[in-house]
């Protein structure tokens, strides 16, 4: 997601509501104000957060060894770069065909029907599930995060009458819920080069008008009915999935982000659904309910309930209906990977990503059955959702999310379990869990039980009248994030504590006033800034996608934009993929491997199971944050976009696409 997309308007103890209006408005002056801070804090030596960091006994030789690789250099140009010795391959892009019988793809006329047959736009999560328990044979599920419209579509014509606008605004809308949602591909790999396999019965498009089932504590409940749906268990399609995850038992977990923007309208003043949606940012001030009614919270106002959650996907077959996990609960969710704890049961980390959010985790009651898939179909829908606290002695404790206790009751606006799940975030705002520095990728490690939460940054940080810096959150006006570590006490998931640890502090080390940490064996290249997706590969090595959307050109940590205009600092980098030691003395040691073109984020890390390959999403390349680009220094749009990869041919708009990325002469990625 664009880092823009996550200011965060919710109220702490102390400012009014009219002082978050007032703070809105100048927010730049805010931002401005927040070096102040920063400066301030780097009188705190960062390197005494990070407890053990180098300090460790050596890796087991299973793990945490034997990456070596010639490292890739941060710069920015139009194209992708990856480690020398390895080759990328564009496996998909958007427009290309999904479904039997799509269309070629025109980007100068792109119609709602070719979109639904079609890769759709900004590719995110990517999941993998291998087929006839092969490493070179399996189904890829992929995200389709949201849409850029300025550069995917042609602009609609200046002067047209209000019927004809309207009638182009309504096109446009219906091509862009086209174009979200997911894909299940069939890819196989055949003489060492991986490609979709054409018309395959695995094939399948979901979008924003997909059918999809409401399950567990919250189907069903008032909030969740409307008027094409008076039982609240049915709903179409879903919104802005980001990372995700895969199941033990092999389905695709889509994951709903800012599902909030897609909602225009709002409710009349004295409507008591207000308070929920001012602690979700609805309204967002989407334009859809020019085509459909339903994004329109005046006119359908429990629309925006049923968005936000966690759904549940059976790749294997195309026509399975998609399934909203309530009992996941209900905020902006980046990820969903889990582990199967040592009692058999399953546990779900997931991040809320927006600045001072949660972070949260669901332990299911059941055990996972391995032998059968479908024993476990309704795991996800029983269980205890938690969400965490974290101390600054290091320790970690889980909180759960169960009406009746710890004041989630009637006194604090909670009539029942679905409308603790449905208000997740004003439940952990009673339970006092920690408001984090946008939490987004959480993977646990099969290989050391460890887990990992990237938080991306935030800028509001130690801003007046927002949390001052704390714990897992160290530095005010905090452009560069962090990475933690979490290890649950016993290596038992679902124990109700654990202790965290810094792992690093992002940014450029070299400036003081960033206070970065990082191991000294870091390169000048091996730091990086806004850790969003994170991979583990079969070796139990942590790999590391970068999202610094709009402060890709001065985000070596420096916090003020202005004076950079015109010129890239050094250090300055497109976002990449880095590998980040976790184990033995070199732990907190970065090193790139790949390189995204102009304007692009990388998202969805994804290691075949034999970790041959690795399947990573380029999404949004050429966005309109390229204009930091000197070499390019004017608005990227689609008729003059900063980089027309990967096609690089004059009628083509740049497209987001799925790249895989091999060794040279084969073998394992980042094996020396
Ligand atoms: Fe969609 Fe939090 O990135
Ligand atoms: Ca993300
Ligand atoms: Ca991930």
């Amino acid at each position: 997601m664009r880092d823009d997309d996550s200011y965060c308007e919710r109220p702490f103890p102390g400012p009014t509501f009219a002082e978050v209006v007032a703070r809105r408005i100048s927010r730049r002056a805010v931002l401005r104000g927040g070096l102040a801070a920063s400066a301030a804090f780097a009188t705190v030596s960062p390197a005494a957060l990070l407890a053990g960091c180098g300090e460790k006994d050596a890796a087991p030789a299973d793990h945490g060894t034997g990456v070596a690789f010639a490292e890739l250099a941060h710069g920015v140009d139009e194209t992708v770069h990856v480690a020398e010795g390895y080759d990328v391959d564009v496996l998909i892009r958007w427009g290309d065909p999904v479904l039997p019988g799509a269309p070629a793809f025109d980007p100068a006329a792109q119609t709602e029907g070719a979109q639904a047959m079609q890769f759709g736009y900004n590719n995110d999560f990517i999941g993998f599930v291998a087929l006839g328990g092969q490493a070179d044979h399996g189904l890829l599920c992929v995200n389709h995060e949201y849409v850029s419209p300025e550069i995917m579509f042609p602009a609609i014509p200046e002067g047209l009458d209000e019927v004809a606008r309207t009638a182009a605004l309504k096109q446009q809308a219906a091509v862009e819920m086209a174009a979200m949602g997911g894909s299940v591909l069939e890819v196989r790999r055949k003489d060492g080069k991986w490609s979709v396999v054409p018309d395959s019965r695995y094939a399948r498009r979901i979008t924003v008008t997909t059918p999809m089932a409401l399950s567990g504590p919250a189907a069903g409940h008032a909030l969740m009915k409307t008027a094409a749906d008076p039982d609240g268990k049915t709903v179409l399609g879903t919104l802005n999935d980001c990372a995700g995850g895969m199941t033990p038992w092999g389905t695709y977990l889509m994951a709903e982000e800012n599902f909030h923007k897609y909602f225009g309208g709002n409710l009349p003043e004295n409507d008591p659904r207000r308070a929920s949606y001012f602690r979700y940012s609805i309204p967002g001030g989407g334009s859809w309910s020019v085509l459909d009614p339903r994004f329109d919270a005046a006119h359908e106002p429990n629309e925006p309930f049923r968005f936000g959650w966690v759904v549940e996907v059976n790749p294997f077959d195309p026509a399975s209906t998609p399934v909203k996990r309530t009992a996941l609960g209900r905020f902006c969710h980046e990820g969903a990977e889990s582990i199967v704890n040592k009692d058999g049961r399953v546990v779900v980390y997931m991040g809320d990503d927006s600045r001072f959010e949660y972070l949260y985790r669901f332990v299911s009651d059941g055990k996972v059955d391995a032998d059968s898939r479908e024993a476990n179909a309704g795991l996800l829908d029983k269980g205890t959702l938690s969400v965490a606290r974290f101390n600054d002695d290091g320790t970690l404790a889980w909180l759960p999310l169960v009406h009746g206790r710890h004041g989630l009751d009637a006194a604090h606006g909670f009539d029942s379990q679905a409308q603790v799940l449905i208000d997740a975030r004003r439940a952990g705002d009673v339970l006092g869990a920690t408001p984090l520095d946008r939490p987004e990728d959480v993977e646990p490690n099969p290989k050391t039980g460890k887990v990992y939460m990237m938080l991306t940054n935030n800028p509001q940080r130690g801003a007046p009248g927002y949390p001052p810096p704390s714990g897992p959150d160290p530095r005010a006006d905090n452009t560069a994030g962090q990475i933690i570590e979490i290890a649950p006490d016993g290596n038992d998931h679902a124990a109700d504590t654990a202790r965290w640890e810094l792992l690093v502090l992002c940014g450029d080390p070299t400036r003081e006033a960033v206070g970065a940490s990082w191991n000294p064996a870091t390169s000048a290249n091996g730091w990086f800034s806004s850790p969003d997706n994170c991979a583990i590969d079969p070796s139990g090595n942590l790999w590391v996608a970068t999202d610094q959307g709009g402060a890709w050109a001065y985000n070596s940590g420096l916090p003020d934009p202005e004076t950079q205009a015109g010129t890239l600092p050094a250090g300055a980098t497109a976002d990449g993929l880095w590998y980040l030691k976790t184990e033995g003395e070199g732990r907190g040691t970065g090193r790139m491997f790949f390189r995204c073109p102009v304007g692009a984020e990388l998202t969805g890390p994804r290691f075949a199971p034999d970790g041959e390959a690795l399947f990573l999403s380029v999404q949004h390349p050429g966005d309109s944050d390229s204009s930091k680009w000197p070499a390019f220094d004017r608005p990227s749009t689609f008729a003059d976009p900063a980089t027309r990869w990967p096609d690089f041919k004059p009628d083509m708009p740049p497209r987001p696409s799925v790249v895989v990325i091999t060794k040279k002469g084969g073998g394992r990625i980042g094996s020396a």
